[in-house]
C-alpha cells in the first residue's frame, strides 16, 4: 500500500461537518469527568475550529481561555464560534508553546495529542505553562483499537488496498499510553477514563457525507470515482439502519489527566 498523504486541517467549516458533533459529544463527557471548579484560566492547545473551546467557555465558567493551533483555517471559523465568544486564539505548536510558565490553571489536548509528533514535548510544554497544583489533561479517539469515527471507512479502505491517513502519532491514543506519558511527565494523581459516545445520522447519506466532508480524508480524494463508488457501497453495506433509514455510529476516546506538582 502507498503511503497515505497526511491528515490536514485546513478548513474549519468542513471540519466542523465531520469532527464537531463528534467532538462536542465526547468533549462534553470528557468536561463532566474533569469536573473543574470556576473561575480558572485555560489554555486549550490543538483548540482548532473551537469546537472544545466553546464548551470550555459556556460550561467550566472560565476566568479565561487561550486557544492554540497551528492551522489558520481553523482558527478563522474558531473566532467566528459565537459560544467560544471571550477566548483568544492565536497561531502556534504545541511543542512551543508561545506562553510563559505557569500561566495558567489548566492546559487540555482535546483529539490533538496523536497529531503532535513528538508528544513527549507536547506534555511537557502543558506542564510548563501550568501552575502548580493545576490540571493538564486530553483525550483522543482509540485509533489503533478502531475507536474512530472514520472507523468503517478507514476498514473498508484497507480491504480495497488504500491505506487511510492516519494521525502520525497514533500510538499515543492508547489508554495505557497516555497513563504512561502524563506519569513519565513527572504529573501526579494520573486517572484515565475511557469515553464512548454515539452520533446518530438521519440517513446513510448524511453519515457519509457527514463523515467524507473534511479533508481529513484525503485518501479517499486520491482514489478513482470507480473506487469511491465501491468503497461508498461497502460502508453502506456494513452500516445497519433501522426502520426510518438512520444510522447510528459508536466511537472511543482515552482521556487521560493529572495534576502538576
Ligand atoms: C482533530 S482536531 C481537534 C480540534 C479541536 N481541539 C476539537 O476538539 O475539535 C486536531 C487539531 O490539532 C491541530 N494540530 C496538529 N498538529 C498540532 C501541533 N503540533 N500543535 C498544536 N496543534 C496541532 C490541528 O491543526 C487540528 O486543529
Amino acid at each position: 500500500m502507498a503511503d497515505p498523504q497526511p491528515i490536514r486541517f485546513k478548513d474549519g467549516a468542513a471540519y466542523e461537518l465531520t469532527m464537531g458533533k463528534w467532538s462536542h459529544l465526547v468533549g462534553g463527557r470528557f468536561v463532566d469527568w474533569l469536573a473543574p471548579p470556576a473561575g480558572l484560566a485555560w489554555v486549550d492547545v490543538g483548540c482548532g475550529n473551537g469546537a472544545f473551546t466553546e464548551l470550555l467557555v459556556e460550561r467550566c465558567a472560565p476566568s479565561s481561555v487561550d486557544g492554540i493551533d497551528p492551522s489558520e483555517g481553523q482558527l478563522a471559523f474558531a473566532r467566528t464560534r459565537a459560544g467560544a465568544a471571550g477566548a483568544r486564539f492565536q497561531v502556534g505548536d504545541a511543542t512551543a508553546l508561545p506562553y510563559a510558565d505557569k500561566m495558567f490553571d489548566a492546559a487540555v489536548m482535546a483529539l490533538v495529542i496523536f497529531f503532535v509528533p513528538d508528544p513527549v514535548k507536547g506534555v511537557a510544554e502543558m506542564r510548563r505553562v501550568v501552575k502548580s497544583g493545576g490540571i493538564v489533561a486530553a483525550y483522543a479517539w482509540d485509533v489503533t483499537r478502531g475507536g474512530a469515527p472514520f472507523e468503517p471507512i478507514w476498514d473498508e479502505m484497507r480491504r480495497l488496498g488504500v491505506e487511510p491517513a492516519q494521525p502520525p502519532s497514533k500510538d499515543v491514543s492508547r489508554i495505557e499510553g497516555l497513563a504512561r506519558l502524563w506519569r513519565d511527565a513527572g504529573l501526579l494523581s494520573v486517572e484515565t477514563r475511557e469515553i464512548v459516545v454515539e452520533r446518530g445520522f438521519a440517513s446513510f447519506e448524511h453519515f457519509w457525507t457527514a463523515t467524507t466532508a473534511h479533508n481529513v480524508n484525503v485518501a479517499i480524494e486520491a482514489m478513482t470515482a470507480e473506487q469511491q463508488a465501491q468503497l461508498k457501497a461497502r460502508v453502506q453495506a456494513r452500516m445497519p439502519t433501522d426502520a426510518a433509514g438512520r444510522v447510528a455510529f459508536t466511537s472511543k476516546a482515552n482521556a487521560v489527566k493529572g495534576r502538576v506538582a
